[in-house]
């Protein structure tokens, strides 16, 4: 066979963008595959919208539950979008049928990858997900092929583009979190609900998927720690900046005693390291294993262009009868495991505290951390206007959530605090 028929489900940002990718490279994809990588349908909710691409001799389906099985489709590509409904049904009824399918949805493979793969395996179907995790980085076949021999250690990543946009645009310019969100939604970046992506959710999607490759186990969205970007403030960027810090959303899983630890929040990160000078829309992976040892993967996290690649890299594994285990690991070795409580993680604490400027709140502060047994590093109060709270900004040496949470608790508790204390994460590495 010289051609391989693709079916598009959704023609929104990621769809429209491997549309382009295909007609752009059709020579390059032609070369590579040794196929004809063809168009033959698509299916989207309005037929009349002009999206830029020629859809002229393509079978158009209202329904993409019918493209699912449509005959002249070899490959389904769900980029719809949603852990459920629509996008959950056609890859289900395409693998039923014994169709191949890629995906960009991490929200489906975070919450149905296991049963879907085990449909995918069941029918002899593919099922690819490459753009899942960070837009353009090809993190998966990292993972899943590259890695195949090493013990993976740990993974930390930077894994949504919306959220890096937004938190260097404040940094760079001052501008408003909600102002910076509009432009991330108006370049493609964000997702169809942008709560998702500042919630930390979109991310945490991304980091189950990631789990799943590097430790064998199906992925999960359960007992995964998930805090998103909305509390983090122009202050706490500028305050942290003073420290030598940058402020990113990062995403942390590596074994532990306890279980695999999998959590994903803001973070402090010294500002001379590799994840902490990743801007704009890019996304990184910073992967430790054994015996390749470190590994720091960088590259547009979103948007249609880095995408499309994604997806056709997967389409083309497929052209070329590439077969590999879905979760880069043998079926019946995909096996649960516990996870650790976040109560067990221990690191640094960088702490806001809007407080009365009046004598003995800082012995007031000090006291109740000393109490929790946990050692402050650094401490400031920096000038603040009159009739204003007095903002202290402190940092901790080494401590665990347990202890921080229990010493946060007492302090929220005293009347000279204002506002509710601002605690983001110090990562070292
Ligand atoms: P968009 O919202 O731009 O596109 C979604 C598309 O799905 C639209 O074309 C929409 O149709 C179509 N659609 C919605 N409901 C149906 C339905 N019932 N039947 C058929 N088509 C339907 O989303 P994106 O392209 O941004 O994202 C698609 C997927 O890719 C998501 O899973 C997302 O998480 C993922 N992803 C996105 C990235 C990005 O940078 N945007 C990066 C990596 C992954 P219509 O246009 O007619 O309204
Ligand atoms: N909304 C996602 C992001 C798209 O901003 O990273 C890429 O998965």
């Amino acid at each position: 066979v010289t051609q391989l028929r693709i079916g598009i489900a959704g023609l929104g940002t990621v769809g429209v963008g491997v549309m382009q990718l295909l007609s752009d490279n059709a020579a390059i994809v032609k070369a590579r595959t040794g196929k004809d990588l063809v168009v033959s349908a698509v299916s989207s909710r309005d037929k009349t919208r002009d999206r830029g691409v020629s859809l002229d001799g393509i079978d158009w389906h209202d329904d993409a539950r019918d493209l699912a099985v449509a005959d002249n489709v070899d490959v389904v590509l769900e980029l719809i979008g949603g852990s459920d409904g629509i996008a959950k049904e056609v890859c289900e009824i395409a693998l039923g049928a014994g169709k191949d399918v890629v995906t960009a949805n991490k929200a489906l493979i975070a919450h149905h990858g296991a049963a879907l793969g085990k449909l995918a395996t069941n029918n002899n179907a593919a099922l690819l997900f490459e753009a899942a995790v960070a837009g353009g980085i090809p993190v998966i076949k990292t993972l899943r092929e590259g890695l195949a021999a090493n013990e993976i250690k740990s993974v930390a990543g930077i894994l949504n583009g919306t959220c890096n946009y937004i938190l260097t645009e404040m940094e760079k310019t001052g501008r408003d979190f909600a102002d910076v969100l509009e432009e991330a939604q108006e370049k493609g970046y964000a997702e169809a609900d942008p709560s998702f992506d500042v919630g930390g959710i979109d991310a945490a999607h991304k980091l189950a998927i990631i789990a799943s490759l590097a430790f064998g186990v199906p992925p999960t969205m359960d007992d995964l720690f998930i805090e998103g970007i909305e509390h983090v403030t122009y202050e706490d960027i500028t305050f942290a900046r003073e420290l030598g810090y940058s402020v990113r959303l990062i995403g942390i899983t590596k074994p532990t005693e306890n279980g695999i630890e999998r959590r994903m929040h803001p973070c402090l990160i010294p500002e001379e390291l590799p994840l902490g000078q990743v801007d704009d829309v890019f996304n990184a992976v910073q992967i430790n294993a054994h015996p390749v040892d470190t590994i720091f993967l960088e590259g547009r996290g979103a948007g249609a262009g880095p995408t499309a690649s994604s997806v056709m890299a997967d389409v083309m594994d497929i052209a070329r009868g590439v077969n590999v285990p879905i979760f880069g690991i043998v079926d019946s070795s995909l096996k649960s495991q516990s996870f650790s409580s976040m109560d067990d993680v221990a690191c640094r604490y960088y702490l806001r505290l809007s407080v009365e400027d009046k004598a003995g709140v800082m012995a007031a502060i000090t006291k109740e951390l000393e109490k929790a047994d946990i050692s402050v590093e650094t401490l400031v109060q920096p000038p603040h206007k009159n009739g204003e709270a007095a903002q202290i900004v402190l940092t901790t040496h080494e401590t665990t959530e347990k202890k921080m949470r229990a010493a946060l608790d007492t302090m929220s508790a005293l009347d000279v605090i204002k506002e509710k204390p601002q605690l983001i994460r110090i990562e070292q590495s």
